[in-house]
């Protein structure tokens, strides 16, 4: 089951989190930290959780970002996380598509993100031309315009995102 997270689902999203990108090769496990400060700044636009028999095992964020020179309609996915045991099995895969259904009925323009191809392009994120997102490597900056084109320019996330551990 997905559905939006309540009061009663912080401590479990920090958990899964700190569990899925505990060895990521990118990570800086500072992906339960942004979530929160998201969440402490009132940024934390959509966060979805993941249940399987009454335990939360994924969790998918979205917040506002500028890309280029559009500062509104525009949203940042992630961090998008499955604990270990629970991967493979479509869950992430159903997070993103719930989010991004999500953002469709607000209206949102498209949504950005910072990522490996591999995994979003199934759902329709390429590297749009002209897109960058500072110390990034541009071909895992990631765009999908639900309405025209993507902007270009540069993708900037909240503040949240640089929290330190
Ligand atoms: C990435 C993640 C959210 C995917 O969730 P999931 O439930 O395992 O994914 P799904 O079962 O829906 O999809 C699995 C597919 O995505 C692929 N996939 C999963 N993680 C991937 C990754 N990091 N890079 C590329 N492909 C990936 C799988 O190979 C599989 O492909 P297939 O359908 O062709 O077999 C999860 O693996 C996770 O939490 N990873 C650690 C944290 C992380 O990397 N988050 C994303 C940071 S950009």
């Amino acid at each position: 089951m997905i559905r939006p997270e309540t009061g009663r689902d912080v401590a479990a999203i920090r958990e899964t989190n700190v569990a899925a990108f505990l060895h990521h090769p990118f990570s800086q496990q500072t992906e339960h930290l942004i979530v929160e400060a998201l969440r402490d700044a009132g940024a934390l636009e959509i966060s979805l959780v993941a249940e399987v028999d009454e335990r939360v095992v994924g969790h998918i964020a979205f917040s506002r970002a500028a890309v280029g020179d559009t500062s509104a309609g525009w949203y940042l996915l992630g961090p998008v996380a499955v604990v270990p045991d629970h991967q493979g099995r479509g869950i992430g895969s159903a997070l993103v598509e719930a989010g991004l259904s999500e953002l469709r009925s607000r209206g949102a323009l498209g949504c950005a993100l910072v990522g490996d191809p591999d995994f979003y392009e199934r759902f329709g994120f390429s590297h749009c031309q002209g897109t960058t997102c500072h110390g990034v490597p541009e071909e895992y900056v990631l765009c999908l315009a639900f309405a025209s084109h993507a902007p270009t320019g540069e993708v900037v996330h909240h503040p949240a995102f640089s929290v330190t551990a």
